[in-house]
């Protein structure tokens, strides 16, 4: 840990009761503030270590690395700038707030309002209710993605893809669909690559959140409320296009058998197709 870091951590460890369950190497908080709450995140070097070095040592000698592999400063400045960009753009985020606990002034953090809310992956692990019956959260949620890759492909900007769209980083409170967490991608890439890993990130992370039943039904929503073909083509030719193809399915059915709560890229495209 830095110096920076080391100073500030007497006060981290007075605010260890406000902490949330990450299961990231940044630490986040719920701090109450003024009658409501803030979410301050306190940024840090990422896991696993030795990828993390190697990766910063790249960026050091000039090669271009994924915004996940860059400083906590630097994802933080990225985040800031993404979340306000969205923000102008009149897409849903959280408000930046200031941040309650100045003292921490000297390392890279970030408050933003906490959204109370259920998390995408809380409401499809939520078999109780039908699909039919969360078609509404669903359809909101795939068209507002539609929409926005619209607004960035019609713009060529970059910063419009959420590409940690895990069913953890979408939350739906207050009737808006809220997106989280903007420390990764490669905004250097052509949008419809930056379209296909949101894409991919989101429908794998949900199909393994919902039970087995749930699934095609879910993906059919999902091609009725997203029509960009040119990712689905993308998403197409990235799977069975590739060579080495009975490489990929032998490999494919492993992780299954490792873990049969998997959903691989093979299913997906069952489910979309
Ligand atoms: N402003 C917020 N309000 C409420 N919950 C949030 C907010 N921002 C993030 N979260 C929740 O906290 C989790 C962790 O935050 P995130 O920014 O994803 O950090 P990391 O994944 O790096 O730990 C998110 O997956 C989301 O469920
Ligand atoms: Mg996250």
């Amino acid at each position: 840990m830095s110096s920076r870091n080391s100073d500030a951590l007497p006060l981290l460890r007075g605010i260890e009761r406000y902490r949330i369950s990450s299961l990231h190497s940044n630490a986040c908080y719920k701090i109450p503030s003024h009658g409501s709450f803030v979410f301050l995140k306190v940024y840090r070097p990422k896991r696993p270590a030795a990828t993390y070095a190697v990766r910063r040592f790249l960026g050091g000698m000039g090669f271009r690395q994924p915004v996940e592999y860059t400083s906590p400063g630097e994802r933080r400045a990225f985040e800031e700038k993404t979340l306000r960009h969205w923000k102008a753009h009149g897409f849903t985020v959280p408000d930046i707030v200031d941040n309650p606990l100045k003292e921490l002034g000297g390392i890279p953090v970030l408050a933003t309002r906490f959204i109370e809310g259920l998390t995408l992956r809380e409401m499809a692990r939520n078999s109780s209710r039908s699909v039919e019956d969360r078609s509404g959260e669903l359809r909101a949620l795939f068209t507002e993605v539609a929409a926005r890759h619209g607004s960035a492909f019609a713009a060529a900007d970059p910063l419009l893809f959420h590409i940690d769209a895990n069913t953890r980083n979408i939350l739906f409170a207050e009737n808006a669909v809220y997106h989280v967490d903007f420390e990764m991608g490669r905004p250097w890439e052509p949008p419809v690559l930056s379209a296909t890993r949101e894409v991919l990130k989101l429908l794998v992370t949900l199909a393994e959140d919902l039970d087995p039943e749930s699934r095609a039904p879910v993906m059919k929503i999902f091609r009725d409320c997203y029509h960009h073909d040119e990712v689905f083509q993308r998403i197409r030719t990235g799977v069975i296009d590739r060579p080495f193809q009975s490489f990929h399915r032998f490999s494919n059915e492993r992780k299954k058998k490792r873990n049969p709560h998997k959903v691989t890229l093979y299913d997906l495209m069952e489910y979309l197709w």
